[in-house]
């Protein structure tokens, strides 16, 4: 699938604004992904503020190219949709719960749909999860109980990177079994 091979990693972004209505699109992609037992333990943050967008620029360890994107998306799983009781829940990365496994699994094939609806648009977007869960979520005054997964930086493309490299086939392929 082409946007499956032209997809980059985009870390330089054109000042031009985006629709919202492409940004409702996006959404609409990551909205139909599958999840175990349907569960869609997926939220989607849209931050268009400058001053917010710094903000999570700071907590993702100043990466300063992520103030050249004009959106970013914070997307957030939600293990309620797996675990339903009122008990207090502090998720972080060391969290060793199996339902935290599976709303981060669930969410990533989600982001995955935005990210090649997006280059389809003619769009780049980057994956950002170098982030404190603490820091991220006090930024964007989200719950203990949830987990920011990625923030993804949308825009434009100001650049055009080279692919990146990947191992061989040969070496990822097994036929069945191990
Ligand atoms: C879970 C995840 C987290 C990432 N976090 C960052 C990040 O914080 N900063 C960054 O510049 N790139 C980040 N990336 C992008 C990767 O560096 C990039 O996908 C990889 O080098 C391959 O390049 P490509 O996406 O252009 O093929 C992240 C990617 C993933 C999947």
């Amino acid at each position: 699938m082409i946007e499956i091979e032209n997809r980059r990693s985009i870390r330089k972004y054109q000042a031009t604004s985006v629709d919202d209505v492409i940004i409702t699109q996006l959404l609409e992609s990551a909205r139909l992904a599958p999840s175990g037992d349907n569960t869609q333990p997926w939220h989607y943050i849209v931050i268009d503020d400058k001053t917010m967008i710094d903000r999570v620029a700071l907590v993702a360890h100043d990466q300063k190219w992520i103030r050249s994107a004009p959106v970013l998306i914070a997307c957030v799983a939600d293990i309620r949709a797996r675990i339903k009781d009122d008990a207090e829940l502090k998720l972080d990365d060391d969290t060793g719960l199996f339902e935290l496994k599976q709303i981060i699994r669930d969410t990533a094939i989600s982001i995955e749909h935005i990210v090649l609806e997006a280059v389809h648009r003619g769009l780049g977007t980057c994956w950002i999860s170098w982030f404190k869960q603490d820091e991220i979520r006090a930024v964007l005054g989200v719950p203990e109980d949830k987990f920011v997964v990625t923030i993804l930086s949308l825009g434009y493309p100001d650049e055009a990177p080279k692919s990146r490299p990947r191992k061989d086939l040969a070496a990822i392929y097994h036929k069945n079994a191990w």
